[in-house]
């Protein structure tokens, strides 16, 4: 089976449990590891020399979570081998605006590590800054999922 790493820097568990909620959904097909950078080496996912990699980005400031950021391009330096596929969901609290995710976009961009950035992300708004996920959130992760898996084959 091959690799996907999903990876999240969850302070009030809504992006850790919506990565989970997608690692449920590609286990039957990928061998899937949700971890938190706050105690995930980006060394032990090099060393998995994963397939693919899933970004959980917490919207803060109008802007895209920075320890995420800076959390990408230190697995830039330590990869191996290049992450064939690439994608990213967002949690926030307030309307949608493109220019939240354009950090994250950039990032992925400029490192060398990825091959393959997912077109499509998710956006999974929340009930304030520590959630739960609005109504609706659950069916936006499952349609997600659809591509997801049509991205990562
Ligand atoms: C300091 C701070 C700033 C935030 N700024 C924004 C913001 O500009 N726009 C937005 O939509 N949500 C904002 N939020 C809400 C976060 O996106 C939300 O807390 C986060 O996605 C929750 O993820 P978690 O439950 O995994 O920690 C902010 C939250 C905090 C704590």
């Amino acid at each position: 089976m091959k690799k996907i790493w999903i990876i999240h820097n969850s302070e009030h568990g809504n992006s850790e449990k919506i990565s989970k909620q997608l690692a449920d959904g590609l286990k039957d097909e990928y061998d899937v590891s949700v971890g938190s950078i706050r105690n995930t080496n980006p060394e032990v996912i090099a060393k998995d020399e994963p397939y693919g990699l899933i970004i959980a980005v917490r919207i803060l400031a109008f802007s895209s979570d920075k320890e995420m950021r800076n959390f990408v391009d230190k697995l830039d330096g330590v990869i191996t081998k290049p992450l064939s596929k690439v994608a990213y969901f967002a949690t926030h609290a307030l309307g949608w605006k493109k220019m939240f995710i354009k950090g994250m976009k950039k990032t992925l961009e400029k490192v060398g590590c990825v091959e393959e950035i997912c077109p499509e992300y998710l956006e999974v708004r929340l009930q304030g800054a520590e959630g739960p996920t609005r109504e609706g959130a659950d069916e936006k992760i499952s349609e997600y999922l659809i591509t997801l898996k049509n991205f990562m084959k």
